[in-house]
């Protein structure tokens, strides 16, 4: 088969909070199967992602707080990119739609529109908060949906019952700023002419599904669109943050959030050619008709990547002789639950990705996720599955397969591949089981089917170990050496493959495999074939995955649920009165900050203990300012043995407390206390 030419996007997640396991299971993890798999076949691809930084919940996030959106949205992109990378992700880039190229790009398609005499300004009346003097767009109001009765219904939509609405249907509306009820004042905005696409959109779903075969939920969420009929849709908001309206007319507008990020795909791979030093380098994808893209996203961004940013790049092909590809197939997974519910951030249910990664290694997450991923149907994760399929699955059949047979062959081999002589039936059906491998699971990925792919690629590894039980290498090697080397060498072989088959789904782990046998990935077509040369030389296995104890799980499973407070305080060992006198808590007062030079967490101070004066350096910088923290009392262990912080000496530590913004509030011992009071 010829080689493809792939563009692979993932839905860009909002920079507005850290990303959890349902989100891996949406739009990542299978995404990151499917290219690295492309890539192992040979295609030219490329694998774009990055932070969506605009829209109201940034917005909302960032008046809670009372800081900037700026800080809300580089806190969540450098976090969740952290978070990406020690998940395995591999983008070729995730950029973020805060940059220049990204307004530039998204003003360059608005005005190709308004040129073109495309969108249509209309006047309509929208919520107006008149304590906070602004318009209040989408979730910005809450109220009564006039269909179903949600309570927390938007202003113009309704996620529980899924209605669209006039804003003044909805029932006892509520600004989310202020409390108070807006009132419905007149505003002007510019509307894309959806419903005149609409034909042509089901033409575009109907040949690209007969060609490529869409996932039965995608043309499902498509129909009842359909169904409903098209309308027009507002792309601009009265918004302060975003992509302003290119035109003088629209002053204090921005572009509507969803309108501006699927561009982010575009601005992403633009962004990647320049770090490349290749301008032109996404025009090679982007603007390349033989181009396959391939958009992964999760339920809830259907109508966003089926109907809406196909019917831009539409009106946009229509004008402009250079034509962008749509996507070709949108792969759309249901969701992933946590524990029968859904993920719930203020109920405490569920586990982000950096805190699940500081606990397990990713690849057992990988294989978990990916072994249940939700690809017709909501999923659940549940801890103990996860600890099934690490002990069950991943350490007993795959690990245990290679242990053994590492062991095996530096036992009586001297670590080498042995040879091979006069093949048995039983090594022949094994061989040819093995050949067959690559081509059954590129069936699957070709069809977005990863879940099956992974369940059968661990079939394999159950075949290795039935023939290493069946041949019995025990026995041969005592009566038939080279017989018993028939099994090793093509024990070594399955497990080279499997190194190969599961790359994709478990990279850590393969590479570490790979490592083992002194070999590297072959093209995928290929890797189901004796690969190995006889006496090639292996290294000493390597624990490829450690078991998970019971208490382990039990202790997160216990965490479920609980907020912060409970946890801690059940983990909490108890301690006597005497331990507790052992420690001196005084009160002290701030005489200097400055900044620790090079350190941007910490803070050195001068502290007046009342029977001395002492430097301690505390990590509080990025909760506080130098000047704001003179004179204010502070509570200080005093008699801590005194530490290096960054080369300089620190007596004592100040007691803070984390607050719910992820910085610290300094304990205050209150006013009229003399400094070096002891608390009791
Ligand atoms: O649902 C979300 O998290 C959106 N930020 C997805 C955007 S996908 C694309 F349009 F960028
Ligand atoms: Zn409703």
């Amino acid at each position: 088969m010829s080689k493809e030419k792939i563009l692979v996007t993932s839905a860009l997640p909002y920079a507005n909070g850290k990303i959890h396991l349902g989100h891996l299971s949406g739009a990542y993890l299978p995404a990151d199967i499917y290219v690295r798999y492309k890539r192992l076949k040979g295609d030219d691809i490329i694998y774009i992602c990055g932070s969506d930084e605009h829209g109201v919940p940034i917005t909302i996030t960032a008046d809670k707080e009372k800081v900037t959106p700026k800080e809300i949205i580089d806190r969540y992109h450098f976090q969740n990119k952290e978070a990406f990378e020690k998940f395995g992700m591999s983008f070729d880039i995730y950029s973020r739609t805060s940059i220049p190229i990204h307004h530039e790009t998204s003003k360059e398609f608005f005005i190709n529109y308004f040129n073109q005499g495309i969108l249509k300004e209309k006047k309509s009346f929208q919520f107006y908060d008149d304590k906070a003097k602004m318009f209040l767009p989408d979730r910005y109001v809450e109220g009564t949906c006039p269909n179903c009765g949600n309570e927390q219904a938007r202003s113009d939509e309704c996620e529980n019952c899924g209605a669209l609405y006039d804003p003044s249907e909805l029932k006892n509306p509520k600004s989310k700023i202020t409390g108070e009820t807006p009132v419905l004042k007149e505003t002007s905005h510019y509307y894309f002419p959806l419903g005149e696409y609409q034909q042509r959109l089901e033409d575009y779903i109907k040949e690209n599904d007969e060609k490529y075969h869409w996932k039965e939920n995608v043309l499902q969420y498509c129909k009842g669109w359909f169904k409903d009929g098209l309308q027009d849709r507002a792309v601009t908001r009265d918004l302060d943050w975003g992509v302003s309206v290119p035109l003088d007319s629209a002053k204090g507008k921005v572009l509507y959030v969803w309108f501006e990020a699927v561009l982010g795909y575009i601005s992403a791979t633009k962004e990647l050619s320049y770090q490349k030093n290749e301008p032109d380098f996404w025009k090679k994808y982007w603007q390349d008709p033989e181009t396959k893209y391939v958009a992964f996203i999760g339920k809830d961004n259907v109508v966003f990547h089926t109907i809406v940013f196909p019917a831009m790049l539409m009106a946009w092909n229509d004008a402009n002789k250079i034509k962008y590809c749509l996507p070709q197939n949108v792969p759309a997974n249901e969701f992933l639950n946590f524990e029968g519910k859904k993920f719930s951030k203020s109920r405490n249910w569920g586990i982000d990705v950096i805190d699940f990664l500081n606990l397990f290694p990713a690849d057992p997450l990988r294989y978990t996720l990916a072994a249940n991923l939700p690809e017709n149907r909501d999923t659940d994760f549940y801890w103990k599955e996860f600890q099934a399929r690490n002990n069950n699955e991943l350490a007993d059949i795959l690990g245990n397969f290679v242990n053994r047979t590492f062991t095996f062959v530096h036992k009586h081999f001297e670590g080498k591949v042995p040879k091979t002589a006069n093949l048995s039936s039983a090594d022949n059906e094994m061989i040819k089981l093995l050949s067959e491998f690559p081509a059954k699971i590129s069936g699957l990925f070709e069809q977005y089917k990863i879940k099956d792919g992974v369940s059968e690629i661990l079939n394999l590894a159950r075949a290795g170990n039935k023939y290493f039980n069946d041949t019995e290498p025990w026995k041969s090697i005592k009566a038939d050496k080279d017989k018993c080397g028939n099994t090793i060498n093509i024990c070594l072989n399955i497990i080279n493959t499997l190194a190969e088959l599961l790359s994709p789904v478990i990279p850590f782990s393969s590479e570490k495999i790979f490592s083992m046998l002194n070999s590297t990935p072959t093209n995928w077509d290929d890797c189901g074939k004796i690969n190995l040369l006889p006496g090639q030389q292996l290294k000493p296995a390597e624990i490829l995955f450690s078991k998970i104890e019971d208490n382990v799980i039990e202790e997160q499973m216990n965490k479920l649920g609980k907020c912060e407070a409970q946890v801690n305080t059940e983990t909490i060992e108890e301690i006597t009165i005497d331990d507790f006198k052992k420690i001196q808590l005084r009160t002290g007062v701030v005489l200097k900050a400055e900044a620790v030079k090079k350190s941007d967490k910490l803070l050195k101070l001068e502290v007046d203990l009342g029977f001395e004066k002492r430097q301690v350096v505390a990590g509080i910088a990025q909760s506080y300012k130098p000047e704001d923290l003179i004179g204010k009392n502070i509570l200080v262990v005093a008699n801590l043995k005194p530490a290096k912080l960054m080369g300089l000496e620190s007596k004592g530590m100040i007691l803070a407390v984390d607050n719910a913004d992820g910085k610290v509030n300094l304990v205050n011992p209150g006013e009229g206390v003399l400094p070096g009071t002891r608390a009791k």
